[in-house]
C-alpha cells in the first residue's frame, strides 16, 4: 500500500473525538470546543523532511499496518520492541551512560533535549540531527533502519544519552552493573493516558487505540504498549530505594518551574551551566519552541500522521478534563486508589 493511500485511509477512517459530557463541561461549566476543534481540523504543519535523517529513511520504510499487542514477560509490547531482544538484553552500557527512562508520553523528548543541551551545548548538532538520533531509543527495531542498540553502539558522544520506556525489571543488566545514572520522568496517569491515546491515533506503528472509551479501559488494564502505567511508575519509584543513582522527576514540576527542575538535574549530574546557558535552555525547550523545532518535533517520521494529531500536541497539565467524562473520572479514581497504595508517590493532576 502506498503511503499516500494509507494516510488517506487513516485520516478518513479514524474516529473523530467528541466526548459526550466531559469533566470540564460538567464540573467547570466551560464550553468544550477547543479540543474538538483541535482533532477535527488538520494541523497546519509544514512537514519538511529533516536533514540528516539517520534512523528513519522514508524511502526504505514499508507501510507496516497496525501491530498487535503481545505478552512479553507479562508486559504488553509490540514486536518493534521485542524483536531485537537478545541485543537489548546483552547491550553493553558504559559507566558514564545516562539512561532516560519514562513511561511513554511522560515528557521523554523534553527531558532528552534538555539533557543533550546541558551536556553538549547549542551546537550544529542540534540544528541538524533529530533528537531520536542524538538520543537513541534502546529497544526500538524497525528494519531496515538501524536498531536502537546499534545506534547507541555507534554513538560518538560522551556521555551517551539513551532513551528507554522499559519497566525497570526489563532494563539490560549492564546499566545496573555499570552503575549508570538514570533520569526517570513520570507524568500523572490521566494526562499520560490522554497523550497516549492521541499518540496511538496518529502513529501507525502503534496498535490502534479504538475510540476514547475503549482506550480508557485498555489503559487502566495495562493493555497498552509497555504495560500498566501504575506498575511502571511504582516499579521505578521502588527501584530508587535500592539503586540511588535514579533521579525521579515529574512532568508537572517541569511545567511549573522548568528552571528549578533543571537545577535539580544539574546537581544530580554534576553540571554547572552558566546563568546564560541555563536561560537559553529553559527558553529553547519551552513547548512552543520545541513544537516549531524540526529536530525535536518528530515531523520527519513517516509513520506519524500529524493530520490526525501532532507529536507536540498540547504540552499541558490538566488536558484530561477535556477527555474524561464525570463517570470515567469516578471510575478511574476508584481504580487508582486500589493500584496506587504507596503514600510516598504522589502525582498532581492539576497545578
Ligand atoms: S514519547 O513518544 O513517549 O517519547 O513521547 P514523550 O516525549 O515522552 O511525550 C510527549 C508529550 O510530552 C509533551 N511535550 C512537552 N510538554 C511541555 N513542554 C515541552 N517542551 C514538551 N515537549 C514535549 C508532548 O506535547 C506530549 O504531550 P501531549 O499532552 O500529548 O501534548
Amino acid at each position: 500500500m502506498a503511503w499516500e493511500e494509507l494516510n488517506f485511509r487513516l485520516t478518513s477512517g479514524s474516529e473523530c473525538f467528541l466526548p459526550q459530557e466531559s469533566y470540564v463541561t460538567r464540573k467547570e461549566g466551560k464550553e468544550n470546543t477547543t479540543q474538538v476543534r483541535e482533532t477535527l481540523e488538520p494541523e497546519k504543519t509544514d512537514r519538511k523532511p529533516a536533514a540528516n535523517r539517520i534512523s528513519f529513511d522514508q524511502d526504505k520504510m514499508d507501510a507496516p499496518g497496525r501491530p498487535e499487542l503481545v505478552d512479553f514477560h507479562g508486559i504488553s509490547m509490540t514486536k518493534v520492541f521485542t524483536d531485537n531482544w537478545e541485543n537489548i538484553q546483552n547491550f553493553q552500557a558504559r559507566p558514564d551512560d545516562i539512561l532516560i527512562a519514562t513511561y511513554a508520553k511522560a515528557g521523554t523528548t523534553w527531558v532528552s533535549q534538555i539533557l543533550d543541551l546541558l551536556h553538549f551545548g547549542q551546537t550544529e548538532r542540534h540544528k541538524t540531527i533529530p533528537i531520536y538520533d542524538r538520543v537513541p531509543f534502546l529497544e526500538i527495531h524497525i528494519p531496515p533502519n538501524m536498531s536502537g542498540t546499534e545506534q547507541a553502539d555507534n554513538l560518538l558522544t560522551s556521555p551517551r544519552l539513551i532513551k528507554t520506556h522499559l519497566p525497570n525489571q526489563l532494563v539490560p543488566k549492564s546499566f545496573w552493573e555499570q552503575n549508570c545514572r538514570i533520569v526517570y520522568v513520570a507524568r500523572n496517569a490521566k494526562d499520560n493516558m490522554v497523550s497516549y491515546y492521541h499518540f496511538d491515533r496518529m502513529n501507525q506503528a502503534q496498535p490502534a487505540p479504538g475510540d476514547w472509551n475503549s482506550f480508557f479501559k485498555k489503559f487502566m488494564e495495562g493493555k497498552v504498549v509497555f504495560g500498566p502505567w501504575y506498575d511502571h511508575v511504582n516499579g521505578w519509584w521502588k527501584k530508587k530505594q535500592t539503586y540511588p543513582k535514579i533521579h525521579y522527576m515529574f512532568y508537572e514540576d517541569m511545567i511549573e518551574d522548568t528552571g528549578r527542575e533543571i537545577d535539580k538535574l544539574c546537581s544530580f549530574l554534576g553540571l554547572s551551566p552558566s546563568a546564560e546557558e541555563k536561560r537559553m535552555i529553559v527558553g529553547g525547550t519551552q513547548f512552543d519552541n520545541m513544537k516549531k523545532n524540526e529536530m525535536v518535533n518528530y515531523s520527519a517520521i513517516p509513520v506519524m500522521d500529524f493530520k490526525i494529531s501532532p507529536f507536540m500536541r498540547k504540552g499541558k497539565v490538566g488536558d484530561w478534563k477535556n477527555h474524561f467524562t464525570v463517570a470515567q473520572n469516578e471510575e478511574f479514581d476508584e481504580d487508582y486508589k486500589q493500584k496506587m497504595k504507596d503514600p510516598t508517590l504522589q502525582f498532581r493532576t492539576t497545578i
